[in-house]
């Protein structure tokens, strides 16, 4: 019997269905986060607790996403509720500065390898924001180096080649700078230069030749959003030097990537960049981002110094969100990292297996408690092989699990949470196991 997934979530979320009419009279495409919306209507949550979500229908699905992987302790940790009731108790925010984030920032700094010093700002997109403009600063170069297929937000400089049509991106090994978005400034194409990533020999080419107008080389170093792929440890060592003999800043987004490690991935790895970026978990479910680094080019944004680099920002280290992210980042010990990045990997090794069973051609990529599904038979290393992947598989996929209680990003993205426990895995693997049996058949006849 063949399923359409489409048709059985329409049937399933009336509820959903009735919001997204009405939020679409004030909203453009009833929306106002374009990485939440899907078709045919984006599912309304009504509440979250642990690694569980119910929607506006009161279906409960596990969450297999932790808001793009932000909620690491799950929703309404205790820890957290608590540390949010007391600090909205006493006051939300303040012309001022505020004990809680001194806390937090010392915690930072002693725990990820590149912090001498941080700044707290209110999305990851400001966080790389900034540390794109200290590096120019800094510098006192144009051009900031990224790769193809990495995120790093949604201002002019972070829309560049995040997810490029193969018929306009270039070759692989020299990818054209594309703008993602309608609205792109040209002056930010022509600053913008694009690496391929996990290819260390295109990449040193195309650095050595933009060298000395390079501020800075941004990268995650585990890719998140754009599929969940590590870079090889030769890459970012290759990376590391090079920047280094050029004086270009090597900045680290480890706005998701900080979940694998106590010190993020740059402690995993063993290389410590000039700068970092930081989000999702070190706000504990509020909006909440840092960036930080090298002493030397931090304190740029001294205001005791001449011609100080000045970032403003009503909600910096905003006291309710410092007070969850505290909460949330005490919580985090290295024990804690173990145990989650174990399951990650039984995770991803009991995926492997459901989709073998099935004879259905997946690459299973993983990092820590991360992972993402690419429907290819080839090892997915970079963003032409994320483009290369079935799509459609992709979106049935999704939908169908959907349609079995669990919720994962769209794009075969998944995250853990700690209070996942056994059953829930379970839970999550048996849903994989009936979604794939179900649209196989489909699959096979859209592929004959
Ligand atoms: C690596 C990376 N950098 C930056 C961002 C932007 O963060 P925000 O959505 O908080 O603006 C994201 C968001 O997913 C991200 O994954």
């Amino acid at each position: 019997m063949t399923v359409d997934p489409e048709a059985t979530y329409r049937k399933t979320t009336p509820g959903s269905r009735a919001l997204h009419e009405r939020a679409a009279a004030v909203m453009p495409g009833g929306t106002t986060r374009t990485t939440t919306y899907f078709d045919p209507y984006p599912l309304f949550i009504e509440r979250g607790e642990g690694c569980l979500l119910w929607d506006v229908d009161g279906t409960q699905r596990i969450d297999m996403l932790g808001n793009y992987t932000a909620m690491i302790l799950g929703h309404a940790h205790p820890k957290v509720v608590e540390a949010i009731q007391r600090q909205a108790a006493r006051g939300t925010g303040f012309a001022a500065a505020n004990p809680v984030e001194v806390q937090l920032a010392a915690l930072l700094c002693e725990r990820v390898p590149s912090l001498a010093a941080v700044r707290f700002c209110n999305s990851g997109t400001e966080a790389t924001m900034f540390a794109m403009r200290l590096a120019r600063a800094f510098t006192g170069r144009p051009k900031i180096a990224r790769i193809e297929g990495g995120y790093h937000g949604t201002h002019d400089y972070a829309e560049v080649s995040t997810h490029p049509a193969l018929s306009e991106a270039g070759p692989p090994e020299a990818p054209i700078a594309r703008p993602d978005s309608k609205g792109t400034p040209a002056w930010v194409l022509e600053n913008t230069v694009v690496l391929p990533f996990n290819n260390a020999d295109a990449a040193e080419a195309i650095i050595r030749r933009e060298g000395t107008e390079l501020a800075a080389v941004i990268l995650e170093p585990i890719i998140g959003a754009g599929g969940v792929i590590p870079a090889s440890v030769d890459f970012l060592r290759r990376l590391r030097t090079l920047t280094t003999e050029l004086g270009i800043l090597l900045i680290f987004d480890e706005v998701i990537s900080l979940r694998v490690a106590p010190g993020g991935a740059q402690q995993m790895y063993g290389i410590t960049p000039d700068l970092t970026t930081m989000g999702k978990i070190i706000g504990g479910g509020l909006p909440v981002a840092a960036f930080g680094g090298r002493g030397d080019v931090m304190e740029l944004l001294d205001p005791r110094r001449d011609g100080n680099i000045a970032q403003g920002g009503t909600y910096n280290g905003n006291p309710l969100g410092m007070a969850a992210g505290l909460a949330t980042m005490t919580e985090l010990t290295p024990d804690v990292y173990d145990d989650l990045n174990r399951k990650g990997e039984r995770v991803a090794e009991l995926l492997a297996e459901v989709f073998a069973s099935h004879k259905v051609p997946v690459q299973v990529n993983s990092a820590g408690s991360m992972f993402a599904l690419h429907f290819t038979d080839r090892p997915v290393v970079d963003y032409r092989g994320v483009a290369g992947a079935n799509k459609k598989r992709t979106r049935d996929f999704f939908l169908g699990l959907v349609n079995h209680g669990v919720l994962m990003a769209p794009r075969g993205m998944g995250a853990l949470s700690t209070p996942m426990a056994e059953h829930d895995i379970q839970h999550f693997i048996d849903a994989v196991d009936t979604v794939v049996a179900e649209e196989r058949p489909r699959w096979e006849e859209d592929s004959a």
